[in-house]
């Protein structure tokens, strides 16, 4: 048996969790637009064509802001081909995943959903194959009232309101050599930064994201970013960070670092963009959007060999997968001063919570993990204080428990999600709360004793949250124990 004690005081704010932290994903990739979340011919498509079931599903997550068109697919879209009356819009080669694109879904198909979902849309621009002039338009058509080109077509389309599209990422990934368009570092700058002007001439509230690396992985890391934003200046508010963590060793000692390697990661950037405000000397610092993330490596089945809406790295999601899930968003709540937007990627079918086969849809392990925390949001990241054992992950020990906490004190109510990394420990935690009192606590789990457990379609709840029972608290303090590998979230109401 491993311990632990966590001291929680509401002083030591970090920064309220921005709630866009809880965002997702839709690309057109495989089947998550088509046959995922649009799907006509559906029993259960609505009169827009989207599933009601996928949305349904989708509401529980309670996900606050949404990337779209992609990903790669972004840097070879013309969104112009997605606009109008359907039986003119162009089918073409989609070369980023080698599919077929009927243009059947595009920007107010999206924008429709965003409304239904409410869901804040964030739009990725393409500055592979596209031009920044092209960029531009898009935002008049999303944004600007009539009067104007392409504010007009957007009217001829059944919207006469702008949509107000806050959120606009200038590119994807366009570090990668894989990425339609890709270039070195200071010519992305150049085109980024164009982009970036004429749409914040076009329209001056929105809010754009340069590319930042791919990954921590890439060569270029963490240069790329310094250099991008060096030279983008105040054009850009955000810079990305994306990372796709893999288990392909089977080790759980590596892969439950990834709450310490994504803490790393973001801390690296943070002190990039720290570093950049200084060199340019600038009144605004860049924040941290960090707009794909999530497990991907049993499914690398990439090439769509010229079908339309072929089935691509449809991951399986199984229980270790959640736990890990669950240590991004920690990282991402223990750093609420930084990151500001997040996205899962992706929603449904491609590495998603979700899957759908015919009409039926399956909840995955991961789908639970993410409910857990986008549920109970709303506050402040509280610094914690942590001792007690450790966990040797590969890049060192770090502590047994990996933690967040997020406390509302107009709600009077504290969350504390905590994962116990070891596989073969149990962890006894003791939580003291100073100068808060303790009238109620109940909590949630999500434990099996297989790493390896998964739902599938027949057998749907294998790994669900459960009511957590082990647990027990005086005035101002909670005990309780956790099984080896399990993720709880205390549910803490304060008199
Ligand atoms: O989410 C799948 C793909 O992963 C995205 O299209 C790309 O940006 C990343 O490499």
């Amino acid at each position: 048996m491993k311990s632990t004690e966590i001291n929680i005081d509401p002083l030591q704010v970090i920064d309220r969790v921005s709630p866009n932290v809880f965002g997702g994903f839709i690309e057109h990739l495989g089947r998550c637009v088509y046959q995922g979340i649009y799907d006509p011919g559906s029993a259960l498509a609505d009169e827009d064509g989207f599933r009601v079931d996928v949305m349904t599903a989708l509401k529980e997550l309670q996900m606050t802001i949404m990337r779209y068109p992609g990903g790669n697919f972004a840097s070879g879209y013309h969104w112009e081909d997605g606009i109008g009356p359907r039986e003119k819009r162009p089918t073409v080669r989609e070369l980023a995943w080698q599919s077929i694109e009927t243009n059947a879904f595009g920007t107010d198909e999206f924008m429709r959903l965003c409304r239904k979902m409410d869901w804040e849309p964030m739009v990725a621009v393409n500055l592979g194959t596209g031009t920044p002039e092209e960029a531009r338009n898009w935002v008049e058509y999303c944004n600007s009232e009539i009067g104007t080109r392409y504010a007009n077509l957007r009217s001829i389309n059944g919207a006469k309101k702008p949509y107000g599209v806050r959120y606009w990422c200038l590119g994807n990934e366009m570090d990668g050599p894989w990425q339609l368009g890709h270039v070195p570092a200071k010519e992305y700058a150049i085109r980024a930064q164009q982009a970036a002007k004429m749409m914040k001439d076009c329209d001056p509230v929105i809010e754009t994201i340069a590319c930042g690396s791919s990954g921590a992985f890439m060569p270029t890391f963490p240069a790329w970013d310094r250099e991008v934003m060096e030279y983008i200046g105040p054009l850009s508010n955000y810079i990305s960070l994306h990372r796709y963590v893999r288990n392909d060793d089977n080790d759980p000692f590596k892969f439950f670092g990834t709450g310490a390697k994504v803490d790393r990661q973001i801390e690296i950037i943070d002190a990039t963009c720290r570093y950049v405000q200084a060199l340019n000397k600038a009144s605004e610092r860049n924040f941290l959007c960090f707009d794909e993330w999530n497990i991907w490596y049993k499914n690398m089945t990439m090439d769509g060999k010229g079908k339309f809406a072929p089935s691509l790295i449809e991951e399986e999601y199984n229980f270790e997968d959640a736990l890990v899930t669950g240590q991004f968003l920690n990282s991402f709540i223990r750093h609420a001063d930084v990151v500001k937007i997040a996205n899962l990627a992706q929603v449904v079918n491609v590495i998603a919570p979700l899957k759908t086969r015919g009409d039926e849809l399956l909840k995955q392990t991961t789908f639970h993990a993410f409910k857990l925390y986008s549920e109970r949001k709303e506050g402040d990241s509280l610094r914690l204080g942590i001792s007690g054992d450790f966990f040797d992950a590969d890049e060192g020990p770090v502590p047994c428990l990996d933690t967040s906490c997020i406390y509302s004190k107009d709600q009077r109510n504290l969350s504390l999600f905590m994962i116990n990394l070891s596989p073969t420990d149990k962890v006894s935690v003791t939580a003291n709360l100073f100068g808060l009192e303790v009238e109620r606590v109940v909590g949630q789990i999500l434990h099996h004793k297989d790493l390896k457990a998964v739902n599938t379609f027949e057998k749907q709840d294998t790994v669900v949250a459960k009511d957590f029972t082990d647990i027990s608290s005086t005035l101002d303090s909670l005990q309780g124990e956790l099984p080896p590998a399990s993720l709880v979230r205390l549910d803490v109401s304060i008199s």
